[in-house]
């Protein structure tokens, strides 16, 4: 599969071993909307072997816990990749806190089985909020293949739409949907993908987002038998396909997204599952995040009062 230790050291073969001692700076950092922040980070070996469509697994410091991003752009000179992180979560709102200079503790990578890019023919790439920052390298690579792209690229505003100058120069017609009708169309994507199904012959489909929003994709193009592929978003903890921690029914069969994906044939998915399965540790990703958010307002140095209650202080 090819996964890359940065800088691995005389000795070092493992590689996750390696890439702890490795230096991943961050060298560019914005925010491309509120809480969405596009990162350019220094990952010369990642960013010679990555392909569309996969990952990596970073850690923010030597204690954090392993997230999955996946990449949304390279560049194989300048030895950079391109992560674009939604800070929904403790990790990623502590990813988010990174700018300029600073190094993350460790990312492996690329990861996960690059996208099938064929000559489909017309084909629709589907990128719902956030979800527009992978399938964009994968847009890239299916016009790259001779592919007609017609991009659907939806968000809940305005402010939260990403990517639309990237997603525009990569596409033979774009469209814009926002649910409040701020910018662009009013409604869900799957709207405007309804509609280009009645108005055209569409060979392939790819769509990724939020759960409910590949899910009702898959229902659009189902009864047309379109082919459409979703990237899975399930939990990951090693991302090498050994503790089973993004498990996923596809046509019956478990499914790890780490290795077998993070693509899969989108009318065989069990959606259902899958939000079962990435709902599982709701309470305690919202505790988490609880007492991040307590500790970033604690710049004083002063304990929060969710510490204390767990060490048992209690005072008014
Ligand atoms: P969001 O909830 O704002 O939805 C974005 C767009 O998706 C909407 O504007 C709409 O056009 C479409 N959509 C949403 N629900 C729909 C439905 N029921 N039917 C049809 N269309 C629908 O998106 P967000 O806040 O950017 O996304 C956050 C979620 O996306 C998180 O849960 C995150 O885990 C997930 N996510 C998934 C992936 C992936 O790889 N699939 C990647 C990043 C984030
Ligand atoms: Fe562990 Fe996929 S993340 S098996």
């Amino acid at each position: 599969m090819g996964v890359v230790p940065e800088q691995q050291p005389a000795g070092a073969t493992h590689p996750i071993l390696a890439s702890q001692v490795a230096m991943f700076k961050v060298v560019e950092s914005r925010f491309l909307a509120p809480d969405i922040k596009r990162f350019v980070i220094q990952a010369p070996r990642i960013a010679r072997k990555r392909q569309a469509g996969q990952f990596v697994i970073l850690r923010v410091n030597d204690t954090g816990e392993r997230i999955p991003i996946t990449i949304a752009d390279g560049d194989a000179d300048a030895g950079t990749i391109t992560l674009i992180v939604q800070g929904i979560g403790k990790t990623t709102k502590l990813m988010n806190t990174l700018e300029a200079g600073d190094v993350l503790a460790n990312v492996v990578g690329p990861l996960g089985k690059p996208s099938h890019i064929e000559r489909f023919g017309t084909v629709v790439v589907t990128g719902g909020g956030v979800g527009t920052a992978i399938a964009y390298p994968t847009a890239v690579a299916l016009k790259q293949a001779g592919n007609r792209v017609l991009s659907i690229v939806g968000a809940r505003t305005k402010e939260l739409l990403i990517l639309l100058d990237e997603m525009r120069s990569t596409s033979d017609e774009l469209f814009v949907m926002t649910d409040d009708g701020s910018t662009g169309e009013k409604g869900f994507v799957t709207a405007k993908l309804q509609e280009l199904i009645e108005r055209e012959k569409v060979d392939h489909v790819l769509a990724i987002g939020p759960v409910p929003m590949m899910r009702a994709v898959a229902a659009v193009t189902r009864s047309r038998a379109i082919e459409t592929i979703v990237s899975l978003n399930s939990i990951m903890v090693d991302g090498t396909g050994m503790c089973g921690g993004c498990r996923v029914a596809v046509n019956g069969k478990t499914q790890f997204a780490c290795v077998d994906g993070p693509e899969f044939d989108a009318h065989q998915v069990d959606f259902e599952a899958l939000a079962h399965r990435n709902a599982m540790y709701l309470a305690q990703e919202k505790e988490s995040n609880l007492r991040f958010e307590q500790r970033q307002r604690h710049d004083d140095g002063s304990p929060c009062r969710l510490d204390q209650l767990a060490q048992g202080v209690e005072h008014d």
